[in-house]
């Protein structure tokens, strides 16, 4: 895995009080505890060698701190989506301007309607892509990623959700064939060639862990899997995400991490 040079982020605005929430962690998130805690996690980020561009809070959308959702970034294209939840979708505008100063116009690629498609489905292991077919993300969509990642080299792989929000939300890869997984995620045969770490159900929340050039960012408040991750050789870091929790957004969903050489001045 070629190291990840940059990383996006955006603020998050007064508005994350109104935010998409499933319930699943009740309560509404505390603002000025979600801006603490958000700059903690960019200091995490910047502890593990990544240049960090914070965008502005967007008030028109409660959400839009979890820029994982509106673009996938790989090294060789942008691809922006299109959400699926519809208090969201215009969150794709705003990300287009900020992902023009990494990338040439000519490899930004767009989800288009009907097809709908957010990037927590996304899930990047190498060069093959494993995308979750969920509430926000339909056949469509995933049709129509698969076929730019084919324009680009790679390959991508679909994964049906039965329970959860997205993808990332029950399954993520920590390079080195290592997979965290958990719920409906343990048993699907999709990921039997990885090496697997069985969340418990107790702390189901933190199988949204984020590698970062080798280092594995936890959630903090979840000592077993933050045991595991060390144990399996990784240096550590860990980052309070209780407000953002609140809205069933975790570490992978509050930001675009990536590898570009053609960053504008
Ligand atoms: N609250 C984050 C989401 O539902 O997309």
């Amino acid at each position: 895995m070629r190291r990840f040079n940059h990383v996006i982020v955006r603020r998050p605005c007064r508005a994350l009080t109104e935010g998409i929430t499933s319930g699943l962690y009740p309560g509404k998130p505390d603002y000025e505890l979600a801006l603490v805690q958000h700059d903690s996690y960019i200091e995490a980020l910047k502890k593990c060698g990544v240049e960090v561009t914070v965008l502005p809070a967007d008030e028109a959308f409660p959400d839009s701190c979890f820029v994982e959702d509106p673009a996938v970034l790989t090294e060789r294209c942008a691809i922006i989506t299109n959400p699926g939840a519809a208090s969201r979708n215009g969150e794709k505008e705003s990300i287009r301007e900020a992902v023009r100063q990494f990338y040439p116009e000519e490899s930004i690629e767009s989800i288009i309607s009907p097809g709908t498609l957010e990037g927590g489905d996304v899930m990047m292991c190498g060069a093959h892509f494993f995308v979750g077919q969920s509430e926000r993300t339909n056949a469509e969509g995933i049709r129509q990623f698969a076929e730019i990642l084919k324009k680009y080299g790679y390959t991508c792989s679909e994964v049906k959700l039965e329970e959860v929000l997205h993808l990332k939300t029950g399954v993520n890869y920590l390079e080195n064939n290592n997979l965290l997984v958990s719920g409906e995620f343990i048993e699907k045969p999709d990921f039997a060639s990885f090496r697997k770490y069985v969340i418990p159900e107790e702390e189901a929340y933190a199988a949204n862990c984020i590698w970062v050039n080798g280092t594995v960012i936890v959630p903090k408040g979840y000592p077993k899997v933050l045991e595991a991750v060390a144990a399996m050789g990784y240096p550590t870091l860990t980052v309070d995400t209780s407000e953002f929790r609140k809205l069933d957004g975790g570490l992978s969903c509050l930001s675009l991490r990536f590898y570009s050489n053609q960053k504008k001045a």
